[in-house]
């Protein structure tokens, strides 16, 4: 139940979020899939930066997957008009706080390679480790690489 509602949540968060020219937003179906997996964690942000209470207005969230000690963060959003104010980098930094509670001792992600994103990961430490040419399609048929990103926590 509670579960369906955060899949709301952060469904509305993902139809802003995301561009299409990039096609990196999931689907419901997607979503819903991912979650049904063990280790898999949602966090929604409220305006202030902090975990969105059941009552709140959720404007952001992470969405990460962890296995055996490493945990990938598969997707952050904030929505366009609540953006700039640090409430992404405050949504990742909750984020990396919870995944060194659960024993996480490495953090993956991988990036487009012209997103924006890549100054607030850095700001937080992740360092490129790999690049996967072409890996992402633009709805204008153009290929962008994938830059695969590390933090050791
Ligand atoms: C990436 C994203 C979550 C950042 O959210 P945000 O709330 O704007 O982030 P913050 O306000 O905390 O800014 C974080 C840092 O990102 C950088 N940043 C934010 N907006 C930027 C912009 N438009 N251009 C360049 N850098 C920017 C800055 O370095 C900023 O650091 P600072 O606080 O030292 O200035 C948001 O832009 C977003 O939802 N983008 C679309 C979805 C996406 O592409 N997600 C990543 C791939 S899954």
């Amino acid at each position: 139940m509670m579960q369906r509602d955060n899949i709301d949540r952060a469904m509305a968060i993902m139809e802003t979020a995301f561009d299409p020219q990039w096609g990196e937003a999931w689907n419901r179906r997607q979503l819903e899939a991912s979650l049904a997996v063990p280790g898999t964690h949602l966090l929604l942000a409220n305006q202030a930066g902090g975990i969105a209470e059941l009552d709140e207005e959720a404007v952001g969230f992470t969405l990460s997957r962890s296995v055996a000690g490493e945990e990938e963060l598969l997707l952050i959003a904030v929505v366009p008009e609540y953006r700039n104010r640090g409430i992404g980098s405050s949504i990742l930094s909750l984020f990396l706080k919870q995944a060194t509670s659960r024993g996480i001792g490495v953090i993956f992600l991988e990036m487009r390679a012209n997103n924006t994103a890549k100054s607030l990961y850095k700001k937080y430490g992740f360092v490129p480790i790999g690049r996967r040419k072409d890996y992402y399609k633009t709805a204008e048929g153009s290929r962008l690489d994938a830059i695969t990103f590390s933090l050791t926590i």
